[in-house]
């Protein structure tokens, strides 16, 4: 297994590339299913969970031409409609092929997804609002098994709790479906605003497209012509860069992203005492030399993401003050919490708020990433560590990060790919 080793250093300076978001490829790869014909994605990152989704489509019978940062789909040779939990089980997020297999087809059967290290990650919303679409939901040994064998129909469907994934899902499985589907407390991330723009684009109706109550006109089973697109640029990718500028204290430039999309992010960092400079597409951060503690709590978009809730928690602890960071969406979601205290950092947990004391001289030593943003914590951490820090099972780096190491030694980064 790989491992990064780092040696904390002074500043870092240059310019990072900032590739395309994983949590909005996810969604558009499951929407070719909705396609006619082949459909081409341009700003493909280049991490483990695109390729697991791709592969799930391949299994089912799809077509996958990988470009440099691009991929073309074709799913019109798609046969299957089993997504088996051998691929399920290693990313929950393939949970997404439900609806539009289900809409297209009119029967589908996905393995239950199980937990995951951030929480038990419940489905229920997705599968009740199905029902109310008029399919049939069983639950048969570990697999949902849906049918709708006369297809969706539009209806009203409220979210008892906002969800990015129950929202994507939705609007595919109406995109298809006879008649108007309302979707009220809908997620309002860009990644899936970016889904519905492109649903837009080819056919699909949507009115409030942005907004917590979405429109969707199906097309009572017409395929749709999806024409080739880009995928926005990752807003947490660029987040955690920000944070790496701003814990070492190193002025370097974004290029490739949405500023629009960090505001919450921007204005905590600023907070914390940074300045930014920002373009249409890049972003530059002025860093503050002495950092200030931060009150911080995770909400839904457009507010504080919960994605990055790891990452200013290891900036806090380079902050001259008491911090204080409260999780409202996931249950587990400070596994980072025992790793950073391993390096000297005074961190209280009490229930989902963590107290973070600081400013603390992190010391470097071997430290085990357990979920993916915990990782990039851990990473942050390590730059400004005294001496050298091993961090151990990256694969969960590797589910979302393209090329992290490569981009971090890019900017001056004392940082090292090995295997143990
Ligand atoms: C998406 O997960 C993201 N993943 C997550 O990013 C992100 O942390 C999360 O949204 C919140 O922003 C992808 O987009 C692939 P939810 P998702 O459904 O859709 C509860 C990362 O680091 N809920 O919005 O699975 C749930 O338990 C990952 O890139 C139900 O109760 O999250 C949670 O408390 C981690 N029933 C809350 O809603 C349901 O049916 C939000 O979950 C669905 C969700």
């Amino acid at each position: 297994m790989d491992y990064l080793k780092t040696q904390g250093i002074d500043t870092l300076h240059g310019t990072i590339k900032i590739s395309g978001a994983k949590n909005a490829s996810l969604p558009l790869i499951a929407m070719t299913i909705l396609a006619k014909s082949s459909v081409s994605m341009q700003n493909l990152p280049q991490v483990a969970d695109i390729k697991t989704l791709l592969k799930l489509l391949s299994n089912l019978g799809a077509t996958v031409d990988f470009g440099e940062d691009s991929v073309l789909v074709n799913t019109t040779t798609l046969t299957q409609t089993k997504a088996t939990y051998d691929i399920v089980k290693t990313m929950r997020a393939s949970i997404l092929v439900l609806g539009p297999i289900l809409a297209r087809f009119g029967h589908c059967e996905v393995s239950l997804p199980g937990g995951c290290a951030i929480g038990q990650r419940p489905i229920d919303l997705h599968l009740k609002a199905l029902e109310q679409m008029g399919a049939k939901i069983a639950i048969k040994s570990g697999y949902i098994e849906a049918t709708a064998p006369d297809g969706l129909k539009g209806c009203a469907i409220i979210f008892d709790k906002i969800t990015v994934t129950g929202t994507a899902n939705i609007v595919m499985a109406a995109a298809l479906a006879q008649g108007v589907t309302t979707l009220t407390n809908a997620a309002r991330e860009p990644e899936v605003v970016q889904l519905c723009e492109i649903l837009n684009a080819s056919g699909v109706k949507i009115d409030g497209i942005g907004t917590a109550i979405l429109t969707v006109h199906g097309t009572d089973g017409e395929l749709l012509n999806i024409d080739e697109f880009s995928i926005i640029p990752d807003r947490i990718e660029a987040g955690t860069y920000l944070c790496a500028g701003a814990i070492t204290k190193s002025e370097i430039t974004l290029t490739n992203v949405e500023p629009k999309h960090l505001n919450a992010v921007l204005a905590k960092l600023e907070e914390m005492g940074s300045t930014f400079t920002t373009t249409v597409d890049t972003i530059t951060i002025h860093p503050s030399q002495n950092i200030k503690p931060v009150r911080i709590v995770t909400q839904e978009y457009p507010a504080f993401p919960t994605d990055m809730q790891a990452q200013f928690l290891a900036l806090a602890t380079q902050a001259d003050g008491v911090s204080i960071i409260e999780e409202k969406l996931f249950e587990n979601r400070f596994m980072h919490v025992s790793e950073l205290q391993r390096m000297g950092a005074d961190i209280s947990l009490n229930g989902h708020t963590a107290t973070v004391s600081g400013k603390t001289q992190l010391g470097g030593t071997d430290v085990m990433a357990t979920d993916l943003r915990a990782s990039s914590a851990l990473v942050l951490a390590a730059m400004v560590a005294k001496g050298e820090t091993n961090i151990h099972r990256i694969y969960h780096l590797d589910r979302g990060y393209d090329s992290l190491e490569k981009k971090l030694e890019g900017v001056g980064a004392k940082i090292q790919r090995l295997s143990e």
